[in-house]
């Protein structure tokens, strides 16, 4: 189970202050190359047959991918577009999706986002969203909370599942495979108040966080996609476990991210076969 609590070590506050300096200036580069995209137009190029990839997606990664290396170049850098950096031996680890929602950006629909997270020996440390079409910017800091521009962030109170409002979302290999969340998805619209599916995990994860949703299931995510969002649920007071209710982790497979009070039954839900 992910739950907040201090990390045994961290860095000192100069340095966190530092790391966070750049990850919030390589946000705010990475949104304004996205909204720039988005005036001009996208050229689109499919990775396979839902799986988009746009130029935006890799200009934006490319700022964000300079501007950690010019400040920290010792760390570890893992992206979604350019993958892992090899050649680092370092106890801080970035973890980069610098276009979340590329479909809904594809299509013009206004609902993505840049996500940044930081590991500090294997533990989340930092995590940044930033929501350019809003101007929103969520920031979470292991041990210290979760914020939306500046104002703390607190996970909703609404207790059942039956008064819930759900988020969720779909692997691109929707077409190929068994386990491609459809079951999941038919049940929990028979027992919550509703789902919605945003395309943007990031944003999806903060807005748990922000209360605007009380629960986020998802299978196969990558770890950019749940890097910062999974620290922020944690520090605006909720839970986010795998879908046994178990220890969570970006590398995982599953994740299941509630306001805790009805984590449980949605774990219920899950172990449904
Ligand atoms: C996708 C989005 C989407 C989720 C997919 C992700 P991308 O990321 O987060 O909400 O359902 O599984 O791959 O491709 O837009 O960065
Ligand atoms: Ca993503
Ligand atoms: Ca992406």
């Amino acid at each position: 189970m992910m739950t907040r609590m201090l990390a045994p070590t961290l860095p000192p506050p100069s340095t966190r202050e530092a790391l966070k300096r750049t990850a919030l200036e390589a946000a705010q580069a990475a949104g304004a190359i996205l909204l720039e995209h988005a005036r001009r137009g996208v050229r689109i190029e499919h990775k396979d047959t839902v799986n988009l990839v746009t130029d935006a997606d890799r200009r934006a990664e490319q700022v964000i991918v300079d501007r950690i290396s010019k400040d920290h170049p010792a760390h570890q850098i893992l992206a979604e577009e350019g993958g892992m950096q090899a050649g680092h031996d370092s106890p801080f680890k970035w973890v980069i999706d610098p276009l979340d929602g590329t479909t809904n950006f594809a299509h013009g629909f206004p609902a993505y986002c840049v996500s940044i997270g930081l590991e500090y020996q294997g533990r989340p440390l930092l995590g940044v969203v930033l929501d350019p079409t809003r101007d929103e910017l969520f920031v979470a800091e292991a041990g210290a909370g979760a914020f939306l521009n500046g104002v703390p962030l607190q996970v909703s109170s609404t207790p059942l599942l039956n008064g819930a409002l759900l988020v969720t979302g779909f692997a691109y290999d929707i077409r190929e495979s068994e386990k491609n969340n459809l079951d999941h998805f038919a049940r929990f619209a028979l027992r919550a108040q509703g789902i919605r599916r945003t395309g943007t995990a990031a944003l999806d994860l903060c807005y748990v966080a922000a209360g605007r949703f009380d629960g986020f299931w998802e299978l196969k995510l990558h770890p950019w996609d749940t890097a910062a969002g999974a620290l922020m649920v944690v520090e605006a007071g909720g839970k986010v476990t795998d879908f046994n209710g178990g220890a969570f982790s970006i590398y995982g497979q599953e994740i299941v991210a509630s306001n805790g009070r009805m984590h449980d039954e949605m774990v219920t839900v899950l172990q449904f076969t």
